[in-house]
């Protein structure tokens, strides 16, 4: 055999068992990740003409599709439409766009539109080591791609959060065009309220990154970024909300200056920073929104019910869980220190040698340039929700947590364990179990 046709297998073989792998023998608690429904997996795989066709053109203020340049867009346009405001309604917003194949993307296109917009390159964020994402960060995306100047929120490492008092004066002082707010490490929510004022005061706009709790603010828990005075919502769209790997931006042209960025945020969408914009997505976005819809709530709390109950137990039985007068989190995830066990980096890989799949992280205290061996651990819990797990399997999870983490067995003896829990959970609850189910269910939704 040669070896071009040898890759082509080795390949093969290698995709057919990472879908064994992290499917059905691992437990999975990257807080990053979600868990699409077996309708919208469904109609992934019924969208595969869609997902090589291209849309290039502009889109009006309602988030419309405006104008395309390519022929053939009949149905496209009316699958971009239908999506588009199925998002608007769930999130209560007049404008939404889904043009975005990531949240890095819908950051880059707000960062652009809106330092466009305010004709100013300051942008006040969260400190990387407190949870901001890296694309925020003058290391990534926002400095090194936008040129943009960041200056930190003020952290409060006790309350793990932004200090709403000090940022208030770092924004007076800095006059920045954007304040963002949410992040990767991202427990309780942010101080938005408390700081609109000043952020108005100064002209900057507010952009609030909810990749990871949009499926919690679409269960209608954890924030309200709108109601509390976010201008605009950046978003992944498969984490805590169960869709397609995407993005969205979502907002309000409710004057003539939000209007004006929202035209920049979509000149920088197209022709700025996409050609194609995988449409294949689109349709499943749809059917992931009406989950959200019908089950939004109820998935929303039990994931957060759960992360709490975890952490709860996880300290009570000698993890170094943060944030325990605050009851641990208000999110689907957890931070623990684990520096008495070997740093973050050990604890992660001996756990994933056991099949259990989550992230070192670094910690509010720790340097920024630790990242290969930080304190932490980031746990998320929107995967084993998402499977059913109620706090009986939820306490069952972490004693084989703490088993491997304490070093009372092997990984590899935890491991048989870890496969055998994970087997009984292999149905999706909160959705579909296929389109027909959808179909039937959305006829009995009243509007
Ligand atoms: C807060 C935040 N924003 C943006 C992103 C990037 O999202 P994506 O992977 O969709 O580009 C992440 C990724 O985890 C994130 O945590």
């Amino acid at each position: 055999m040669n070896e071009f046709s040898d890759l082509v297998l080795k390949l093969l073989e290698a995709s057919e068992n990472h879908e064994y792998y992290r499917d059905k023998e691992c437990i999975n608690l990257i807080a990053s990740e979600g868990l699409k429904s077996p309708a919208v997996k469904q109609i992934m795989s019924l969208s595969t003409d869609l997902e090589g066709r291209y849309a290039e053109g502009e889109n009006d203020l309602e988030g419309h599709v405006a104008k395309r340049y390519y022929q053939g867009q009949k149905y496209m346009r009316e699958i971009e439409n239908y999506s588009t405001d199925l998002i608007k309604r769930l999130f209560n917003c007049e404008w939404a766009d889904i043009r975005l194949v990531s949240g890095t993307h819908a950051n880059l296109a707000t960062f652009k539109g809106l330092s466009l917009t305010s004709k100013n390159r300051k942008m006040v964020v969260t400190p990387l080591s407190c949870g901001a994402h890296i694309s925020h960060d003058y290391a990534g995306l926002a400095g090194s791609v936008l040129g943009l100047e960041n200056i930190n929120h003020v952290y409060n490492i006790d309350e793990f959060n932004i200090d709403p008092d000090k940022s208030a004066h770092v924004i007076r002082a800095a006059k920045p065009g954007i304040v963002t707010f949410g992040g990767s490490l991202f427990l309780f929510p942010h101080p938005i309220k408390e700081l609109k004022t000043v952020a108005k005061e100064v002209g900057a706009f507010i952009a609030y990154d909810a990749s990871h709790v949009l499926g919690l603010i679409a269960g209608g828990i954890f924030q309200d970024p709108f109601g509390e005075g976010a201008d605009f919502i950046t978003s992944s769209t498969h984490k805590t909300f169960p869709g397609p790997q995407g993005g969205v931006i979502l907002g309000n042209p409710k004057n003539k200056r939000l209007e004006k960025a929202i035209k920049a945020i979509q000149f920088a969408i197209f022709p700025l920073s996409t050609s194609n914009t995988h449409l294949g997505r689109l349709p499943a976005l749809g059917i992931a929104s009406l989950e959200m819809k019908m089950y939004g709530k109820d998935l929303a709390q039990q994931t957060v019910r759960n992360a709490q109950i975890a952490g709860q137990y996880l300290y009570e039985n000698g993890a170094k869980v943060l944030c325990e007068s605050k009851g641990f989190t208000r999110s689907h995830q957890i931070a623990v220190e684990v520096d008495n066990f070997g740093g973050g980096k050990k604890v992660a890989q001996n756990l994933e040698e056991a099949n259990i799949i989550l992230n070192k992280n670094l910690l509010p205290y720790n340097d920024q340039d630790d990242r290969d061996n930080p304190s932490g651990l980031r746990i998320g819990f929107q995967d084993v929700t998402r499977r059913g797990f109620m706090e009986s399997d939820i306490k069952h999870l972490c004693d084989l947590i703490l088993t491997v983490m304490m070093e009372k067995k092997k990984p590899a003896e935890v491991k048989q364990s870890v496969i055998e829990l994970k087997n009984e959970f292999n149905q999706i609850k909160y959705g579909f179990q296929n389109l027909e189910e959808a179909i039937k269910n959305c006829k009995s939704l009243v509007k």
